[in-house]
Formats: C-alpha cells, structure tokens, sequence
C-alpha cells in the first residue's frame, strides 16, 4: 500500500492532471450533448461541473482530520496531496465560474428571473474571492504575500466557507425543498453529497476531540461525559430529521426582528443546516472539559454567597 500511495502517478502535479484531465473531458462531453441556446442547458452545466468539484472540497476539509483519527500511510498520502485535491476543486469551480459568466452575461432574463437572489450571489461571490485567494496563497509567489496568520486565515476560513456552501445546497435538497414543492423528490447524488459533506465535518470534530481528549490530565467527570454524549446523540437524530424539526428551528431562530433581518444578507444565517453538526461539536466540547477548568468556573461563580464577614 505505502508503496503504491508513493507512487509519483498518485502524487503532486501529476495526481493533479491524472484527476482533472478527465474531470475536464467529463465536462466537455456533456457540453457538446446540452442544448446552450436555452438559460436552462447553461444552468444544466453549471450544476454538473460543481458536482464535479464538490468531492475535492470535501477530501481536502477531511484530509488532516483522517490523518489525526486514523494516523497511517493513507492519512499522510491524502495530507500530502491535499493542496492538489485542492487545486482539482479549484478546477471544477472555474468551469462553474464560466457557466455563471455566460449565463449573467448572454442570458440575463433567465438569470435575472430563475437564478438572481441576493443572499445565493453574496454567498457565492464570497465562495469564489475565498477560492481566488486560495488558490494564489497555495504557490510560494503569493504565499509570501501574506503573512502566516493572513495564510492560515485564507486557507481555513475558505475551506470552512466552500464546504458549507455544498452542504447546506443539499440539506436543502433533502430536507425543506421536497417539504415546500413535493414534486421536487431529493436526488440521490443530494443524499450522496450531503452524507459525504457530514461525515468530512464530522471527521473534523473527531479529530478536536481526539487531541482535547489527549490532553486531560484526569478523565471528565461521568456527569459531564453523558451531558456531552447526549447533545452528541441529538445531533446525530437531528442529522437525519431535518425535515421534521426545521419548523419550529425556523420559528425560534427567525423569530426575532434582527436575526430575520440578518437572514437576508448574513451567508448561510441563521445555520439550520448546521445545527447537529453544533450539537456533536457542544458535546464533544463537553466531554473533553478539563475538570480543573469546571472546578475553577465553579469557584469563580459560586452559586451561594458566603455566609458571614
Ligand atoms: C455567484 C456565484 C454563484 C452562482 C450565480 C451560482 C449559481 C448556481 C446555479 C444557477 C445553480 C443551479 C444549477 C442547476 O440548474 O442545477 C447552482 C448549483 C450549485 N452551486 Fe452554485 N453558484 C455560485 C457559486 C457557488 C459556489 C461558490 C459554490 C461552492 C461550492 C456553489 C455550489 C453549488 C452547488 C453544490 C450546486 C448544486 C449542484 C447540483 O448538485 O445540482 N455555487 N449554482
């Protein structure tokens, strides 16, 4: 296995062209069969060549995840390579990119009137500044650009923000649009994608637990461990029945004046599709507590005044 992961076909620039060469040639194909005289076959284009991205986006938020749960030749493989997975996304998104160019561009009416909504624009305005900047800061010339906090900035904030962008345009998918239109049945790369897109953040918490865990000098006390288990568990539930609680999520989290206004511009707010991947991160925050830092709240914030003095 070592052998065939250091193998230079599956490393640096060419894993990059043995990846994005045919992901290229995909997209091509099914160009030359789409109907571009209509908004509807660009919109089509736009929509495949993001399905191609989005498994590099998601490979590159797991990558130092798999390599902390599961330390081994195939974590330091995927680690390795992970700027190439990246720049294989970043591919992806530049046919995507087109396709919106064209389309806002050559087909303003069909963009104006099927696509255009604020929020989605500012959302992927933001997803494709984040990409640019990612891009340029991954080669030496523009890393030193920026300073290493700027980089470190960049590089995570981005990944955060382009695997969320997927994530919640699945959740959505899933769980509210078939709620809205029944005709509107998920698809079953929505499912696929959205699992996919769970389990890289997922890996993600695992992997902070794992080194917070490491790091207690005595265990959680046995209270705490099963408060966090149980926001653990909720999230998990709450993972798969997004469509039986989003209302009353919508009612509270809407509710008040300015977080209703904030939906508006605020890119992805107010989090619906977020919500069990918080519930799993409180909890797991929760059961690698240090008990000297519950001790210590507790006497900083006593619950009875002392008596006397
Ligand atoms: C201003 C920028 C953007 C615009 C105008 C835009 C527009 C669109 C449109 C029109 C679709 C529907 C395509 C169809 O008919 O199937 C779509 C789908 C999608 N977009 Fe974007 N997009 C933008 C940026 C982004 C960014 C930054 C991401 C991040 C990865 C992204 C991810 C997606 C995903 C995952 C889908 C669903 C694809 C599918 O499975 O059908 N978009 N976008």
């Amino acid at each position: 296995m070592k052998a065939i992961l250091k193998h230079p076909m599956l490393n640096g620039w060419r894993l990059f062209w043995l990846l994005s060469l045919p992901m290229c040639g995909f997209i091509v194909a099914d160009l030359l069969q789409t109907d571009l005289s209509q908004g509807e076959g660009i919109s089509h284009m736009i929509g495949y060549s993001v399905r191609w991205a989005v498994p590099f986006i998601y490979l590159v938020a797991a990558a130092s995840s798999f390599q902390i749960l599961f330390p081994g030749a195939v974590g330091m493989w995927w680690l390795r390579n992970r700027k190439f997975l990246g720049l294989c996304f970043a591919v992806g998104m530049a046919w995507q990119g087109l396709f919106i160019f064209v389309i806002s561009t050559f087909y303003r009416e069909y963009y104006f009137g099927e696509i255009y909504a604020f929020r989605d624009v500012l959302e992927g305005t933001i997803g494709y500044i984040f990409l640019a900047a990612m891009v340029v800061t991954s080669f030496k010339i523009g890393h030193k650009l920026v300073s290493s906090e700027q980089w470190k900035l960049i590089q995570k904030g981005g990944v955060y923000f382009l695997w969320a962008y997927p994530f919640s345009v699945y959740w959505w998918n899933i769980f509210y649009y078939p709620q809205l239109d029944p005709t509107r049945e998920p698809r079953s790369i929505d499912y696929v994608f959205y699992v996919l897109g769970f389990a890289a953040f997922a890996m993600r918490i695992a992997a902070w637990g794992k080194r917070r865990h490491k790091k207690l000098s005595t265990p959680t006390p046995i209270l705490m461990t099963a408060f966090g288990a149980l926001f653990m568990l909720l999230g998990a539930v709450g993972s798969v029945t997004g469509h039986l609680w989003y209302d009353g999520a919508y009612a509270v989290l809407y509710g008040p004046a300015p977080s209703e206004n904030a939906s508006a511009w605020l890119p992805f707010w107010p989090l619906e599709p977020f919500l069990p991947l918080l519930s799993i991160g409180l909890g797991t925050w929760i059961t690698t507590l240090r008990p000297e830092t519950i001790i210590d709240n507790a006497r900083s914030f006593p619950l009875s005044r002392p008596r006397g003095g």
